[in-house]
């Protein structure tokens, strides 16, 4: 894929992350969203490519914007054809409450190499490259949390795991607390709970629990990049749901959804900008054109993490210190 997508993608992040970020604490999730959406609608068309939305904001008949199937990109004739997956805010609610880790997340990857993932939920489980091969899905958690905590050289005690705070999950908290782990609860979020399991100062050694599957295949995505652990399985809440993921994914429905079932190919990208601050990037500050903003561009062609502080020089008063 051309060599200088990754910097117009950061800048499309950015761009959803400054918009979000404007409605940061005010406590309206869906105006927040939205902003988030248009933006990094309008950037994608600026640029020179084929685009197509694997994973957006919903099937076509619920969603203005960035709905699944649509073509973006202002080169859709002749531009490089790529797939896109998209959360412009991931975190509507840790935006709208100023709770950390609200992030704009987008992925990209050759035609065809993004699943379909309907907005139906998906069962997960990551860990980072020491512990990606001690990972099952289909083991108890009280197994994971022993397996894990030995691939990474540490005590169950010490271990950390992170799950997404839900009634649905209280079985599974009481289990790996029975197992001797420690449970980090988020309230929403559970890409940056994944990809967090990869990043050392976050403190998280493992995910898991059930969350959307659109934000799986981000999830997927970013581990792959970074070498890490993930697997993930469908958890259909009605008969529509399961047909729609039996239509548009192509793959078993019920099985057990591997890294590479979930992107084919080496050569995705994963971006996610921060809105609010947090573990992993901190949040924006000022506006597009004249603000900072803080992401992290995981990229499987060149096995690379990279940590980018951009800053948007303005013109005249209000410009950010180069600092
Ligand atoms: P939104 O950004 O759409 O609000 O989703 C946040 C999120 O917490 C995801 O990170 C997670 O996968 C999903 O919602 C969990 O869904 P639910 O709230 O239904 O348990």
């Amino acid at each position: 894929m051309e060599a200088n997508r990754v910097n117009e993608m950061l800048s499309v992040a950015e761009a959803a992350a400054f918009a979000a970020g404007a409605w940061t604490g005010k406590g309206q999730k869906d105006r927040a969203d939205a902003a988030a959406v248009e933006a990094m609608r309008d950037r994608f068309n600026e640029m020179s490519f084929s685009g197509r939305i694997v994973i957006g904001e919903g099937e076509r008949d619920e969603a203005p914007m960035l709905y699944i199937g649509e073509e973006v990109g202002g080169a859709r004739e002749d531009g490089e054809e790529i797939d896109i997956a998209v959360d412009p805010l991931e975190g509507t609610n840790l935006c709208a409450f100023a709770q950390p880790n609200a992030l704009a997340v987008l992925a990209y990857a050759p035609r065809g190499a993004l699943l379909y993932a309907p907005d139906t939920y998906m069962e997960k489980i990551a860990a980072g490259p020491a512990a990606r091969d001690a990972i099952d899905i289909d083991a108890t958690p009280a197994e994971n949390v022993t397996r894990v905590a030995a691939a990474l050289g540490k005590n169950a005690e010490d271990l950390v795991v992170c799950v997404l705070e839900r009634e649905r999950h209280e079985e599974m908290i009481a289990a790996i607390r029975a197992a001797g782990a420690r449970v980090r609860l988020i309230t929403d979020g559970d890409v940056f709970g994944s990809v967090a399991t990869a990043i050392e100062g976050t403190g998280i050694d493992l995910y898991m629990g059930s969350g959307g599957a659109p934000e799986g295949v981000l999830a997927a995505t970013a581990m792959k990049c970074v070498g890490g652990g993930f697997m993930g399985r469908f958890r259909f809440r009605n008969d529509e749901e399961r047909a729609r993921a039996e239509k548009t994914s192509g793959v078993d429905i019920d099985g057990v959804l591997a890294m590479d079932d979930l992107v084919r190919s080496d050569e995705a990208v994963f971006i996610a900008t921060g809105v609010t601050d947090g573990e992993m990037v901190r949040g924006v500050r000022g506006v597009y054109g004249n603000g900072r903003a803080h992401s992290v561009i995981m990229d499987c062609r060149t096995k690379t993490v990279r940590f980018v502080e951009t800053i948007y020089r303005g013109d005249g008063e209000g410009t950010f210190a180069l600092s």
